[in-house]
């Protein structure tokens, strides 16, 4: 019987078939070895019994590597494809570290997940000179077992990352056509082999074009991000609000998207969802929307608009769904359909316009305006629990916020 090709080994009474991970699994006797952390444990129990006998057949490392990379493809944002590009790798050749760099005119820069050392090592520019400089200049995969000795290693990051790195190997990165970085695995216990480098090269081969456009898209969308946000901010301004409120408002909103559990997906366009949830404001004459003191039931009438405004805004766009238009529409109605413009009710209401609604309140009760204080978060807690309990907002989003809150997260 032959184990799937994320399955690097197993032990059985103390016999080593294939080789260990750090993903263990221990079903019945049998510890099995792992390239991921969220292995199926269904299928390992159906694979235990043909380990007992040692009958389960390990695949051969070079037989891996292209199942990995195929698998790879899938996986959408940056972070996700980085991370399991790190994990795999290290898993396959017994490391302690990965990390991907990217040549950046007259040096490389990394790329970095979550955690760890992101935050610290990114705005370090690594010379041409360092050991990931010579392996992008001279274009070939290379083993660096002694690093005591060696000039070229550039301490800076080990500094920087509180990081000891003991040996390094090192392959280019290419699209087919584009030499664009360096991929680097550190520590192994005993040095790496050249059969080691020798599937490095072959993984780095295979994850090149999907890498490369994974990270131009990325780019391309943090660009547009950008775009929008000075939009925004500019309508967030002359709303008398802090410029920061659309942003605000999107990142909160993405943090209670995460706690309800939203695919990665979806939390893309919940941001651009709130972010944008405003943007009818534009529509909203000045004599209106600066008004100094009370506005009259017809102005105030008037507001309302935005709402509508903004859907149609990003009804407009041809790659904006359902959802983002909902929340923008949506994130002045109230559960008890006493909100506007249409006065929906519970279940009427779409979960966007739910988070963004809670979002929007909690920011613009804690930020600090021209005409009024700050308040606590602990005030515009209760004042949101107690909107809840009045069956205006969404229970369970104010519970998630409550839940941050109490994280520390906002
Ligand atoms: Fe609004």
């Amino acid at each position: 019987m032959r184990a799937p090709y994320w399955v690097l080994g197993y032990e059985v009474n103390g016999k080593l078939f294939g080789k260990r991970s750090n993903d263990v699994f221990e079903i019945d006797g049998v510890r099995f070895y792992t390239i991921f952390e969220d292995a199926d444990t269904k299928v390992l129990s159906h694979l235990k019994d043909a380990a007992k006998f040692g009958e389960l057949e390990i695949m051969d490392p070079n037989e891996i590597i292209p199942f990995i990379a195929a698998q790879l493809n899938s996986s959408i944002s940056l972070l996700t494809l980085l991370k399991r590009i790190q994990h795999s790798i290290c898993s396959i050749l017994s490391a302690e570290a990965a990390s991907i760099l990217v040549h950046a005119g007259d040096h490389l820069e990394f790329l970095v997940t979550e955690g760890g050392a992101s935050g610290k090592i990114e705005s370090i520019p690594v010379p041409m000179e360092s050991i990931a400089g010579t392996i992008f200049l001279e274009d070939r995969t290379m083993i660096f077992n002694d690093l005591m000795k060696d000039k070229r290693h550039f301490k800076g990051v080990d500094k920087a990352a509180k990081f000891v790195t003991r040996n390094i190997l090192g392959s280019p990165i290419w699209t087919g056509e584009r030499k664009f970085g360096v991929i680097e695995v550190l520590n192994k216990e005993g040095g790496f082999t050249e059969e080691d480098a020798k599937l490095l090269e072959k993984f780095a081969r295979l994850i090149g074009r999907k890498l490369y456009s994974t990270i131009t898209g990325d780019r391309m969308k943090k660009l547009i991000k950008e775009i929008v946000l000075a939009i925004t901010s500019t309508i967030d301004k002359r709303d008398k609000y802090t410029h920061e409120h659309s942003r605000n408002v999107a990142r909160i909103s993405v943090m209670l998207g995460r706690k309800l559990r939203l695919s990665e997906r979806e939390l893309e366009d919940l941001e651009v969802s709130a972010m944008l949830h405003d943007v009818g404001k534009i529509g909203i004459p000045d004599s209106i929307l600066l008004k100094p003191g009370k506005l009259t039931p017809e102005e105030f009438e008037y507001i309302k608009n935005h709402t509508v405004f903004g859907a149609e805004i990003l009804s407009k766009l041809k790659h904006a769904t359902d959802n983002m238009i909902s929340g923008a529409l949506e994130h002045h109605e109230k559960l008890d359909g006493s909100g506007y413009p249409y006065g929906k009710k519970n279940g009427e209401i779409s979960l966007f316009g739910r988070i963004v609604a809670v979002a929007d309140i909690y920011d613009a009760l804690t930020a600090k305006r021209v005409y009024k204080k700050e308040w606590t978060k602990e005030k515009v807690l209760n004042v949101l629990k107690e909107e809840a309990e009045k069956g205006k907002l969404d229970r369970k989003v104010v519970e998630k916020l409550e839940e941050l809150v109490k994280e520390g997260a906002l």
